[in-house]
């Protein structure tokens, strides 16, 4: 089953964003596999968006994803990185639409409060770098009501 790696950027943390973050994933019906409240290293910062480092907003980026606690998550399900991203909504809070979590609680791009996988091939990367040890085997009991 696909995996996406979504994580709750500092703003959405001490905002009080997670639960209700959480709450919109699992309503949706996908599955928690991996969950991590971290405060990462600039260093570490730097890898998981290393693909952005010749972007003029990368160092900013990168003290912002670092200057408090984060939580990374896995999520589980059919179409969970393409479906995760709508629920998310556009990099730039001001394009999200209302009903995602960008359009409802950001206003600007460098306080846009979450990052999701962009593509299966980046979740599964991210996944390994957030998730050294792995991620919980466990299956839904509501999965006949989810899935056909
Ligand atoms: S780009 O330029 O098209 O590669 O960027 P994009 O794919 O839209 O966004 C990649 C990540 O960079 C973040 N971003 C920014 N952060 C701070 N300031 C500015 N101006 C900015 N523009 C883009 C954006 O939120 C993406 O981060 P994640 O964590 O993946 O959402």
């Amino acid at each position: 089953m696909e995996q996406s790696f979504i994580m709750i950027k500092p703003d959405g943390v001490q905002r009080g964003l997670v639960g209700e973050i959480i709450a919109r994933f699992e309503k949706k019906g996908f599955t928690l596999k991996g969950l991590r409240l971290m405060q990462i290293e600039k260093s570490f910062a730097e890898k998981h968006y290393a693909d952005l480092s010749a972007k003029p907003f990368f160092g900013g980026l990168v003290e912002y994803v670092t200057s408090g606690p984060v939580v990374a998550m896995v999520w589980e399900g059919k179409g969970v990185v393409e479906t995760g991203r709508k629920i998310i909504g556009a990099t730039n809070p001001a394009a999200s639409a209302p009903g995602t979590i960008r359009g409802d609680f950001a206003i600007d791009v460098g306080r846009n409060v979450i990052h999701g996988s962009d593509s299966v091939d980046n979740a599964k990367k991210e996944i390994a770098l957030w998730f050294p040890d792995g991620v919980v085997d466990w299956q839904k009991s509501v999965h006949p009501w989810i899935y056909e």
